[in-house]
């Protein structure tokens, strides 16, 4: 038997400086965990996370062995959207905290060694900014008008939608207004809730006003942007009818007019000039869901953005053919314009990956619990499979303690706009949001600040045993996993952006690939059957999804859902 051997201890990273220039394509491999500043850390007992409560515990991040932390939004906002409604996109929501929280959070996080990323919602803003406020109380005449969508219905009266697109969220994009005098008037286009207006993107104010949005943030020294809804801002000319029954169908597997545009890209070439005109590389991550991965590389040649997530790897099965046809597809789509691929198992919009994979194949949005032992020793297994590929990974907080998803939240304590929406693509998402147990055995477990104290969505109570205290030092936890994970991904030469995956013969149900670099070579073993396989020994045990793996002689049992990583 070979236990995980690997040491956990790393060096303290380096500060990052405002003017680093020894961090040449840092983001090419980089381990980027996602906070949701909701659900992270409430720092004054008010049952929400804020900024003050992620300062506090930026320690925890750096420990864990990530290099940068993506956040969610804390801007000002109506929370129509949690957060992805923005109504002032230079201040900090009250309940998050203030400017000087966020100065203190980036200052701390770079002290530390970490990178910070912020989100940026460009495509729509909240109905409560006071562009489209003004747009609506000066009435139809408004030039203001012209920074959203505007449009007459159509019928007799315009008492029908300008066309037959649908909301993500279900229901008509459109939403209709009524003119200052109270008589109906046009209606406006909102591809989310009716509470988050589509910015018109041929309006040179809109376009100006982000990149002054974006100096803002790079000014105070954030080091990139999460780019929301990065495929939506430009819309076919015309806005033509798309005339589908199902488009919630066709999102994601096809072209739609508002979505994937090929004008997306010059916003992103004008977006990195400004980019590099500061020090220190500042990134931009597209969140574009485009029908392949060969169109998500648009978002990511030479002089565009630096990293666009992999949601067909996200979307992929715990199957060792769908796996295998996926990695190549990103890797060989990549290549041509020299990004790395961003791999990314689990975020704030979909069914955490331990309880995807203990369920049937059904998608990102899943209802039920499945089982749970099986889909957490496969997501242990899938995280290993994702850290051992080339390219840069996300971490979405909570996934380093196996939660899973929280399937029986009470409808009254949902919050997800599109669970009230009905026809809606997700509703589900309250289930990945809740927020993260940190110590002791009451309610909400170190979230908040007293036990017993309020959180904005209630924790099963079997979440005491999965705390970041319950799991640290036991050596089975999937805390501990991750941080050796992370300890040797920074250790091996093989690791990281570097090497090539070269694909070994390999069991059916299993995957090999090697990583060779001048100082070494690394060997990644999967096994995605539900029983053990016996294999050649490709080396020395790193680290094992499955705790151990049996190595006896030349042979070596990879057990059923594992992940092994070897050093050859
Ligand atoms: C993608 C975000 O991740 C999601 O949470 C949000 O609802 C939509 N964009 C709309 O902003």
């Amino acid at each position: 038997m070979t236990q995980n051997l690997a040491d956990t201890s790393r060096p303290a990273a380096a500060p990052i400086a405002a003017n680093a220039s020894a961090t040449r394509g840092w983001w090419r491999d980089a381990v980027i965990y996602q906070v949701y500043p909701r659900s992270f850390a409430d720092s004054n007992g008010d049952g929400m996370g804020d900024l003050p409560g992620i300062r506090s515990r930026l320690p925890y991040l750096r420990d864990l062995g990530v290099d940068a932390v993506w956040l969610s939004p804390f801007y000002a906002s109506p929370q129509a959207d949690a957060g992805y409604d923005v109504a002032d996109y230079r201040a900090v929501d009250p309940m998050f905290g203030t400017l000087l929280d966020a100065d203190a959070l980036i200052r701390d996080a770079h002290q530390l060694g970490l990178r910070i990323i912020v989100d940026l919602v460009p495509n729509h803003s909240s109905d409560q900014h006071e562009w489209f406020q003004r747009a609506l109380r000066e009435g139809p005449a408004s030039p203001l008008r012209d920074r959203y969508h505007f449009r007459p219905g159509k019928g007799e009266a315009g008492e029908l939608p300008p066309n037959d697109w649908e909301s993500i969220f279900g229901g008509p994009a459109w939403t209709r207004t009524e003119n200052p005098d109270s008589t109906p008037g046009d209606w406006y286009l909102h591809l989310f809730a009716p509470e988050q207006p589509d910015f018109n993107w041929e309006n040179a104010a809109v376009a100006d006003e982000f990149r002054s949005i974006l100096r803002f943030w790079l000014d105070m020294g954030v080091d990139g942007f999460r780019i929301d809804v990065a495929h939506g801002m430009v819309k076919a000319p015309g806005l033509p009818d798309i005339g589908s029954g199902d488009q919630l169908q066709l999102l994601g597997n096809d072209v739609m007019p508002f979505f994937d545009q090929d004008g997306v890209h010059e916003i992103y070439r004008a977006w990195r000039k400004i980019l590099d005109e500061y020090p220190g590389e500042r990134i931009g991550v597209a969140e574009a869901w485009t029908p392949t991965v060969q169109r998500t590389a648009n978002y990511v040649r030479a002089d565009e953005l630096h990293q666009a997530f992999n949601f067909q790897y996200l979307g992929a099965y715990w199957d060792a053919t769908a796996l295998r046809e996926v990695i190549d597809v990103s890797l060989d789509s990549m290549r041509p314009v020299d990004a790395p691929t961003t791999w990314v198992l689990s975020n704030h919009d979909v069914t955490r990956h331990a309880t995807r994979f203990g369920n049937l194949p059904g998608g990102t949005q899943i209802r039920t619990p499945g089982n749970r032992e099986q889909g957490l020793r496969r997501a242990r297994a899938a995280t290993l499979l994702m850290l051992a590929l080339p390219g840069s990974a996300y971490l979405y907080q909570g996934e380093e303690l196996g939660l899973p998803d929280v399937t029986d939240l009470p409808d009254e304590v949902r919050q997800d706009p599109s669970f009230f929406r009905k026809a809606g693509q997700d509703g589900y998402r309250d289930g990945c949001r809740v927020p993260i147990p940190w110590s002791g055995t009451e309610a909400p477990y170190g979230f908040g600040p007293t036990p017993g104290g309020p959180s904005w969505l209630p924790q099963p109570a079997e979440w005491a045993q999965l705390s970041v205290e319950a799991q640290t030092g036991d050596p089975n936890s999937t805390l501990e996993l991750y941080r050796s994970a992370l300890a040797v991904r920074r250790a091996q030469p093989a690791l990281g952006a570097g090497a090539e995956v070269t694909w070994l013969d390999s069991p059916e149900g299993t995957l090999t690939f090697r990583r060779d670099s001048a100082e070494g070579s690394f060997v990644c073993t999967v096994n995605t059957t539900a029983e053990p396989v016996t294999v050649i020994a490709p080396g020395t045990v790193l680290l094992s999804s499955a705790g151990s793996t049996e190595v006896t002689g030349a042979k070596a049992v990879l057990e059923a859902d594992s992940t092994t990583w070897w050093e050859v």
